[in-house]
């Protein structure tokens, strides 16, 4: 079974005007740009490539990808998603850069190794995650769409999008998330309060010039303002998740009209069962080639934690670390970041953010264990005090309150959950309140 059978999407860092996320595969990296300038994505895909390459000789990565599936509007608006999937020829344009972005690192490594060592599989491949399509969301209807069919609703748009990206040989395989992304505000234009709805933007010199020479500017709660836009983002991403109904049929039938690519499903794939599933009962011969997973391994991992084992032919024997073990590692990984963050010399609202990214990853650890509900309160209690509590600190407060049998409990070892009964799921908990 190949390794590339599953990946399990997790956000590292974002950056702008190019942001890089890490998606994990068994045994891989992927890292993950954002952006819609060709020029940026090809400089930032070679440092990618470039990556760990130069010093150990592996690459920190091996593969980079495309994000042409995010719609959130703090993304899609300034730097590409979901809404480059209106411009398919200008991603074309982006994976060619990007693709001579890893090529030129190929060249200088063979320069380096004297040609004997490398060939040209190990150039980094380029990939491309993607939705079925986009639409408006102030004037889309879930119910409309859902009396449609596949072929009708996505085939079309998504094959002329994956034709158009795929046609120079840039990239071979695509990750499609299956279902739509619908851009823009949920609500009515008439609805719409612009004051309300923008993220408020430093004014430029000339600006504010302007605005001191104008005479009684009314009052704006900047702050009340940028609170409730994110609010709204938020609630953008989250409907992104759910409303436009799924239609995984889709993704079977683009692989059987693109062979030659590779395809991984993505969308609501709720258990290991299901990833097993989605592998084993495709027909041998089909380009669909693995399953991609995101809220449900945010959201209960322990019961993906086997995951490696189920693919990865070297670790027999292997026992998985207990939860305790896990979270100890995690707790130190911590402390390095903060230290390594601090020492930039960053301001106190840049470490809280880190701090209460950092303590997000571990909320759902013991998710079905003994301890679980007042381990999760207490670190949501104390990262509302992120200025004066380290996430060492708040994690390893959380740890004594999780009785020993769950601390020593292996993860590989977990309590079934219906994730229905655990909110469904619709969002992934404070890890996405954090991210978004
Ligand atoms: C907290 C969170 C962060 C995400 N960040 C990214 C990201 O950086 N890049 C990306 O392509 N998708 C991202 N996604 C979307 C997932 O990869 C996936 O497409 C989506 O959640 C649907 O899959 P699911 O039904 O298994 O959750 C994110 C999802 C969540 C919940």
């Amino acid at each position: 079974m190949s390794i590339d059978k599953m990946c399990i999407s997790c956000v590292l860092f974002l950056m702008c005007p190019c942001y890089l996320t890490q998606t994990q595969q068994v045994g891989h990296t992927t890292l993950q740009l954002g952006g819609k300038d060709p020029y940026l994505l090809g400089k930032a895909a070679a440092i990618g490539a470039a990556f760990g390459c130069f010093s150990d000789s592996k690459p920190t990565y091996s593969s980079i990808n495309l994000n042409c599936g995010c719609p959130s509007n703090a993304v899609s608006g300034r730097s590409g998603g979901a809404s480059l999937m209106k411009e398919p020829y200008h991603v074309a344009k982006c994976v060619e850069s990007m693709n001579k972005g890893v090529t030129d690192i190929y060249h200088a490594q063979t320069a380096a190794h004297n040609n004997d060592v490398m060939s040209r599989n190990d150039i980094t491949p380029i990939s491309v995650k993607h939705r079925l399509g986009v639409r408006d969301a102030s004037t889309y209807n879930a119910a409309d769409d859902k009396l449609k069919n596949d072929e009708e609703e996505a085939l079309p748009e998504c094959s002329a999008f994956i034709k158009a990206i795929t046609m120079n040989g840039d990239v071979s395989k695509v990750q499609v998330h299956a279902r739509l992304g619908l851009l823009g505000s949920f609500e009515s234009d008439e609805d719409n309060n612009e004051n309300a709805e923008q993220l408020w933007i430093p004014p430029t010199d000339v600006e504010s010039t302007l605005i001191s020479t104008t005479a009684a500017q009314p009052k704006v709660d900047h702050k009340r303002a940028q609170y409730k836009a994110k609010k709204k983002a938020r609630q953008a991403t989250i409907n992104n998740r759910s409303i436009p109904p799924l239609r995984p049929g889709v993704v079977d039938m683009l692989a059987d009209k693109f062979p030659h690519l590779e395809f991984v499903a993505n969308g609501g794939i709720q258990s290991m069962e299901a990833v097993q599933d989605g592998i084993y009962n495709r027909s041998s011969d089909t380009s669909v080639i693995g399953s991609m997973v995101g809220r449900s391994v945010i959201n209960h991992p322990s019961s993906f934690a086997n995951a490696d084992s189920l693919w990865q032919s070297d670790s027999s024997g292997n026992m998985s670390p207990s939860r305790g073990d896990v979270l100890l590692q995690y707790i130190q990984y911590c402390d390095l970041e903060e230290d390594r963050v601090r020492s930039m010399g960053v301001n106190v609202n840049s470490l809280a953010a880190l701090r209460r990214r950092l303590v997000a990853v571990p909320f759902h650890l013991f998710v079905g264990e003994a301890g679980n509900n007042v381990y999760q309160r207490r670190i949501r209690k104390l990262a509302s005090r992120v200025e004066r509590y380290t996430a060492k600190g708040i994690l390893i407060a959380a740890l004594n309150e999780v009785p020993i049998e769950s601390i020593d409990k292996s993860v590989g070892e977990f309590t079934h959950m219906d994730m229905k009964d655990y909110g469904g799921i619709e969002r992934s908990g404070p890890l996405q309140k954090s991210i978004y």
